[in-house]
């Protein structure tokens, strides 16, 4: 693993204001609609504001914005995955759908609400509710007074505690510790996300993003593990660590992270 003492910048070729891979996404949903689709007609269309478990996957600038005009535009309702950006994690706003000057027609929510009880809600317009009613929808835990209280006192909490806030300035400051800690391994071909929500991206070529093998991935999580640093997989090939902390977490918490990350990174080459 060759040491790199270049500063690891992430270039774009765009013109100011301007995202060719946005385009590039709208005209696969272009294409999806128009070859895809019977009549042309949609359901609904779901998106997370940045991919969880996909591997921390952020989208294009300019692109959901369009793809939930071209879904409206063919009838379908388009809905917020706000289960892991929700409730302010990725810093600068509370919903990570206002990173995206949008407003779905539903939004869907757990986790982060009940702060590990199980709770989730649905959040959608009076147009659209109106209409469970004329559908058959129970739920056993639908309600449960426990989980309300619950989820009030957690709201709160993120209120009174400033989490938000403090995962943008422990979050940022995560991000940054990362991007040095980049540049010592080669092996991290990518650091990217928001706030607290961080996905660090591991290769065997960083040209190439060619997927670091599996069995590493494997050894390094469970070293992580073993020093006392908890994070998850995710993406495609399962070659991305994601960072997900509870919003509380501080900076000293977070130098105590990228240690154990340096030690079990160097532990993988030797
Ligand atoms: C983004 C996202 N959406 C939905 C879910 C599923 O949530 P639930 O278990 O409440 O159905 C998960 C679970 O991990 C998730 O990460």
């Amino acid at each position: 693993m060759k040491q790199n003492s270049q500063v690891v910048g992430r270039s774009c070729d765009c013109a100011e204001g301007q995202c060719q891979a946005g385009e590039h996404y709208l005209d696969q949903l272009k294409d999806t609609v128009a070859f895809s689709m019977p009549n042309k007609r949609c359901g609904a269309f779901f998106a997370e504001s940045i991919q969880g478990v996909g591997g921390t996957v952020q989208f294009p600038k300019n692109f959901l914005k369009p793809a939930f005009e071209l879904v409206r535009s063919h009838g379908g309702v388009c809905i917020s995955d706000e289960v892991q950006t929700g409730f302010g994690r990725l810093g600068s706003h509370f919903w990570g759908f206002e990173t995206h000057d949008l407003v779905p027609d539903i939004v869907t929510m757990a986790k982060g609400i009940g702060n590990g009880f199980p709770l989730a809600a649905v959040v959608t317009t009076p147009e659209i509710a109106k209409h469970m009613g004329t559908a058959l929808h129970f739920n056993t835990y639908g309600g449960n007074p426990m989980a309300s209280a619950v989820g009030s006192a957690v709201l709160d909490a993120i209120e009174e505690d400033g989490t938000q806030e403090n995962s943008h300035v422990v979050g940022t400051y995560f991000i940054n510790k990362l991007r040095e800690l980049q540049n010592e391994f080669d092996i991290i071909g990518d650091v990217r996300g928001k706030g607290l929500m961080i996905g660090v991206e591991l290769v065997s070529d960083r040209e190439k993003r060619t997927p670091l093998s599996i069995d590493i991935v494997g050894k390094i999580w469970e070293d992580m593990k073993d020093m006392g640093l908890l994070v998850g997989k995710g993406g495609f090939y399962g070659t991305t660590l994601r960072i997900k902390p509870p919003m509380c977490i501080t900076k000293e918490d977070t130098d105590f992270s990228i240690d154990v990350m340096r030690k079990a990174f160097q532990n993988s080459c030797s």
